[in-house]
C-alpha cells in the first residue's frame, strides 16, 4: 500500500488507514454519498473505483452529491456500474450525460451556491450518510487539508455521519495554505459572510470536522483527470476583443474603475478564450472573484495583470496543471480556494460588484438565455454557478458564438427553448460579431440590438422578419411573439432542419 503516514499528521488516526475496497464497505445501497470535487479537480478516485467494482458484483445504487463536475473515476465508473440513482448538482461527463438523457439517472440541476445549504436543510431526502473527501494531508488535530478544489467539502464533512478521507499523494503538500474553509450558519442564525474584497480570508486553511467521524483513510495515487481546453479560434479571439473594447468604453464612461471590478468568468472553452483577450489587453491590477480558475487566470498572473484570484476550484488544462504544480508557491500567493457557498455567494457577488461573464448555448431576441439544454430537452451540463453571479453581478455578460455547428444553427433565436437566465438578469450579450447592450432598453429595442449586433448575417433577415411580423400580429404588444412560430424556429429556420441532439 502507498505510504501516507507522514501525511496523516494525527497519529491517533493511523489505525484508520485501509484499502479503498475496505473503505467502500462503509457505503451501502440507498445511501446519500457526498464528495469533494469541482470540475475534474480534487475529487475522490480510489474509493469510487472500488465502489463501482463492488456494485458490479452486488448491484446497489447511491445518491451522489458533489461540488460540481468530477472526473471519470467517479461519475464515469459509477454510471457504468449502474450505481447512481440520483445525481446533483452539475456534471460534464459524457457517459453520465447519456444516462441522464435516457432516464437512467435522476439529475437535479441546481445553482451551485445553494447546494451546501440545501443539503444541511435536509431538502435532498435526508442528510449526508458518507462524505468522501480528497486530502493532501490530515492535520495534527485530525482536520482535512483539501487539494485542488473546495466545492462543498467543508459543509459535507461537517454534517456527514461518516467520513472517508482519500489522501492523494500526487497532490503536492505545498497546496496547504491555499484554502479558506468557512461554513455559514443557517437561518435564523445566519450572519453576513464577511468577504468585502476578493482577497479577504475569513476561515481556516483546513476543513474542521469531528475526527471521530473519520472511519477510513485511503491512500490514492491517481491524478486529477483535468480536461484539455478547445483551441482559441478566431471567433473566440473576436469575442475577447469585443469585450475589451466594451470595457474600455465603460471605463471611459465612468461606469467602471480603470482596473475594472472583480471578474467572474464561466466554464468552457469560450470563457477561457475570452479571459485570454484580457491577457493581451492594457488592463492591469485586475482582481478575480470567480468559481473556476481556468488557464486564462494563470496567464493573467504570469502577465503580472492580476493581484488576487479567488475561486472554488482549479480547472486547468493538463498543460496548465503541470505549470501550476511546478510553481505552486508562486501561484499560491495569488489564489484562494473557498467553499462554493462563499465563492458563488449572491451576497458577496452583489457587495463586491462582480462582472459576471458566462456562456450561453443560445440567447433569444429579448435577452433570455439557455445555458443548459440542447433543443430545450437534452441536458448538456447544468446551470452551474452562472445564475449565482448573473442575477447579482454589477454587470452581467453572456457570450455566445452567433452560430453553432459550423453555421447550421443560429444561436440567436426568437424564443429560447429552455430558460436559465431571464431577460431581467442579462445586461450584455457578446458574440464574435459585436456587443449588444441591453441595459435600460424595452423588449423591442433589445430585440433590434441583439439582431443587429450579435446575430449572424445569414440569420438576421429571418429574425428581423419574425420581429416585424410579431409586432404586427400582437398589435405592438410589450413582448411581441407569434407563439406557434417562436419555438418552431429551431426546426424551420436552422439549416439542418433540426438541431443536433447530443
Ligand atoms: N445549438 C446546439 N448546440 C450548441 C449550441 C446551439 N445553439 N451552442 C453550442 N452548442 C454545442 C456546441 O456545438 C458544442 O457541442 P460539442 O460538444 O458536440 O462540440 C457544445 O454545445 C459546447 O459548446 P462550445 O461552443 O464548445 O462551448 P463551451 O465549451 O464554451 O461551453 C456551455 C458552453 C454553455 C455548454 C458551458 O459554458 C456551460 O456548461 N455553461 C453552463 C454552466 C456555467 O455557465 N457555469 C459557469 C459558472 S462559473
Amino acid at each position: 500500500m502507498i505510504e501516507i503516514r507522514d501525511r496523516v499528521r494525527c497519529a491517533k488516526l493511523h489505525d484508520k488507514i485501509m484499502s479503498a475496497e475496505q473503505a467502500a464497505e462503509f457505503i451501502k445501497d440507498g445511501m446519500n454519498v457526498a464528495t469533494s470535487g469541482f470540475t475534474p479537480s480534487g475529487y475522490p478516485k480510489a474509493v469510487p473505483l472500488a465502489l463501482a467494482e463492488k456494485a458490479k458484483k452486488n448491484p446497489m445504487k447511491i445518491n451522489l452529491w458533489t461540488g460540481a463536475s468530477v472526473g471519470p473515476e467517479l461519475d464515469g465508473a459509477l454510471t457504468e456500474a449502474n450505481a447512481i440513482d440520483k445525481r446533483l448538482p452539475y456534471q460534464t461527463n459524457d457517459t453520465l450525460r447519456k444516462s441522464i438523457n435516457s432516464g437512467k439517472v435522476k439529475y437535479t440541476d441546481l445553482h451551485l451556491s445553494h447546494v451546501a445549504q440545501m443539503s444541511r436543510y435536509g431538502f435532498f431526502g435526508g442528510g449526508v450518510d458518507v462524505a468522501i473527501i480528497e486530502a493532501c494531508a490530515i492535520t495534527e488535530d485530525g482536520y482535512i487539508v483539501p487539494t485542488t478544489s473546495m466545492g462543498n467539502s467543508s459543509s459535507y464533512a461537517q454534517t456527514a455521519k461518516q467520513i472517508i478521507v482519500e489522501v492523494n499523494v500526487t497532490q503536492p503538500l505545498a497546496l496547504e495554505g491555499m484554502h479558506d474553509s468557512y461554513v455559514p450558519m443557517d437561518p435564523p442564525n445566519r450572519k453576513e459572510i464577511p468577504v468585502v474584497a476578493p482577497g479577504d480570508i475569513i476561515g481556516t486553511t483546513y476543513i474542521k470536522c469531528d475526527p471521530a467521524k473519520i472511519v477510513a483513510i485511503v491512500p490514492c495515487d491517481i491524478t486529477d483527470k483535468v480536461r484539455p481546453l478547445g483551441p482559441i479560434d478566431e471567433d473566440s479571439k473576436a469575442m475577447g476583443r469585443n469585450l475589451v473594447e466594451f470595457f474600455k468604453a465603460e471605463v471611459a464612461a465612468g461606469h467602471l474603475p480603470a482596473n475594472l471590478l472583480p471578474l467572474q468568468s464561466g466554464v468552457g472553452s469560450v470563457a477561457n478564450a475570452v479571459i485570454n483577450g484580457l491577457v493581451n489587453s492594457d488592463f492591469k491590477d485586475l482582481t478575480v472573484y470567480t468559481e473556476v480558475v481556468q488557464d486564462g487566470m494563470f496567464d493573467l498572473i504570469d502577465a503580472g495583470k492580476l493581484t488576487v484570484c479567488s475561486g472554488t476550484a482549479l480547472s486547468p488544462s493538463p498543460e496548465a496543471l503541470e505549470k501550476f504544480y511546478a510553481n505552486v508557491e508562486k501561484y499560491k500567493k495569488y489564489i484562494i480556494l473557498r467553499p462554493q457557498e462563499v465563492a458563488n455567494s449572491p451576497e458577496v457577488a452583489r457587495r463586491i460588484g462582480v462582472i459576471a461573464m458566462n456562456t450561453a448555448i443560445e440567447v433569444d431576441i429579448y435577452g433570455n438565455v439557455n445555458s443548459t439544454h440542447i433543443t430545450g430537452t437534452k441536458m448538456m451540463n447544468g446551470i452551474g454557478g452562472s445564475g449565482d453571479y448573473a442575477r447579482n453581478g454589477y454587470l452581467t455578460v453572456f457570450f455566445t458564438n452567433s452560430v453553432a455547428k459550423n453555421g447550421d444553427i443560429s444561436s440567436v433565436v426568437p424564443m429560447v427553448a429552455h430558460h436559465d437566465h431571464t431577460e431581467h438578469d442579462v445586461d450584455i450579450i457578446v458574440s464574435e460579431r459585436g456587443v449588444a447592450d441591453l441595459r435600460g432598453k424595452c423588449p423591442v429595442d433589445r430585440a433590434k440590438e441583439i439582431i443587429e449586433k450579435v446575430a449572424h448575417p445569414d440569420y438576421q433577415p429571418m429574425l428581423r422578419d419574425y420581429l416585424e411580423r410579431a409586432i404586427v400580429a400582437t398589435k405592438h404588444a410589450h413582448t411581441p411573439h407569434i407563439l406557434e412560430e417562436a419555438l418552431s424556429f429551431h426546426i424551420r429556420f436552422n439549416k439542418t432542419g433540426s438541431m443536433k441532439i447530443k
